[in-house]
């Protein structure tokens, strides 16, 4: 049994809300109720509060509640929460930050994963500035539940109605039971391309854009590890609830990573760490009347395979390959000369997946030489694939 904090603000559909809490509870989880006080006023705690068992928190200065700083004390005893119906205005204020009330304060304090089911009329819905809130929510983890088309209650038609409660309490369900595979584990995980120097303007780098390993650590947050996220320059923005530390060149990162793997569990190197730097860094810009002669390029440090070589018993290490032809042959080879445990494979001169894209289709090749082949996924899908696959090692390592 899970305890799920239940959001809900003041739409019109605020009644479906009544169903998603009794599906919660069928399922055998504990539901606490938070309303906005424009939601009390259209359904009334007394209601919620007797189909929950809890009394319903609607008042950020509550005198009547056993905690001393509720929404923290909250926070930290769920396993999921989720907002259904969510308002514009409520997807505002989380996108935002503002915490103003009980409900959006909570969300700053929540570590556990979020799920929001919006509904309202279409003309909010699709409103560039509710798409932006969207989107910026999105980029931080939070899961949705789209609206559907059909009836709406102001009498118009099209996107906005509440999604089916089933739906919701599904996917509440399923985030509840990827949730807690690594719970107390420590996850390190590298993203993004490295920058090498040539001089103080120029660099060598390639087309990483993170969003994979972004996801990868997104997950693992999801499923309960404490994540360490080491990032080169992206132009994405990370995951909260995580520490983040961000990197530029590969022998920064290697330093960062250096400081973080012999306390992880797990260690996933999703970054494209560039394999070339320059030997002797200008220290002012090169002219470019006065192109060099030779400028020498040497080797970034193998930072994957330095891991491999002193992971200690017990400890996973998660390689990924970016091939452009005989992928399957060069991740096998890169599983054994780097002695991982499981490397992610996949063929960058495909149009449309891997480098840059949202979606991506790879094969996972485990340390007993095991192989699968993913449909082409999104990097969510793909991450959630990958620490399956995790999981699966660390029982067999028991
Ligand atoms: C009867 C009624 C129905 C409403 N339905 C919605 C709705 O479905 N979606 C929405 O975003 N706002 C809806 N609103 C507007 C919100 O209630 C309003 O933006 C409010 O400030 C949101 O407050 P809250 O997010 O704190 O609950 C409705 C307002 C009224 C009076």
């Amino acid at each position: 049994m899970a305890k799920i904090a239940l959001g809900v603000a003041s739409s019109i559909s605020i009644y479906k809300a009544c169903e998603i809490l009794r599906g919660f509870q069928k399922e055998g989880h504990d539901v606490q109720v938070i309303e906005t006080r424009n939601a009390a006023a259209l359904i009334p705690p007394a209601l919620f509060d007797a189909l929950s068992g809890r009394r319903t928190i609607v008042e950020l200065f509550d005198d009547r509640q056993p905690w001393s700083v509720a929404h923290v004390a909250l926070a930290k005893e769920i396993a999921l929460f989720v907002v259904a119906p969510a308002t514009a205005n409520i997807l505002a204020k989380f996108a935002c930050g503002l915490a103003d009330d009980f409900l959006s304060t909570f969300y700053l304090a929540v570590r556990t994963p979020v799920l929001i089911a919006p509904a309202m009329n279409e003309a909010m819905w699709i409103h560039p500035q509710t798409q932006d809130n969207v989107r910026r929510l999105r980029e931080r983890g939070v899961e949705f539940v789209e609206p559907a088309g059909g009836y709406l209650a102001c009498g118009d038609e099209g996107q906005g109605r509440l999604a089916d409660p089933q739906r919701i309490i599904a996917r509440g369900l399923d985030l509840l039971c990827r949730g807690t595979g690594l719970r107390g584990k420590k996850v390190l995980v590298t993203a993004g391309p490295t920058r090498e120097a040539m001089d103080p303007v120029r660099y060598l780098s390639n087309r990483s854009s993170g969003k994979m390993g972004f996801e990868v650590a997104r997950e693992a947050l999801r499923r309960g590890a404490d994540v360490v996220l080491i990032a080169g320059p992206v132009a994405i923005a990370p995951p909260s609830g995580l520490e983040v530390v961000p990197v530029t060149s590969a022998a920064e990162m290697k330093e960062a990573v250096d400081k973080h793997f012999s306390g992880a569990d797990v260690t996933v190197m999703a970054a494209a760490v560039a394999d070339f730097m320059f030997r002797a860094p200008a220290v002012r810009k090169v002219k470019k009347e006065t192109l060099p002669a030779g400028l020498e390029i040497v080797r970034t440090p193998d930072i994957l395979k330095e891991l491999g070589g002193r992971k200690r018993p017990g400890q996973i290490l998660v390689g990924f390959a970016a091939e452009t032809n005989a992928v399957e042959a060069a991740a096998r080879k890169k599983l054994r000369e780097k002695n991982l445990d499981l490397i992610v494979a996949n063929d960058v001169s495909r149009e449309g997946t891997g480098f840059e894209a949202d979606v991506n289709q790879a094969v996972l090749i485990d340390r007993r030489g095991k192989s699968r082949k993913t449909d082409i996924l999104s990097k969510r899908a793909l991450a959630a694939v990958i620490w399956d696959a995790v999981e699966g090692l660390r029982e067999k390592k028991k």
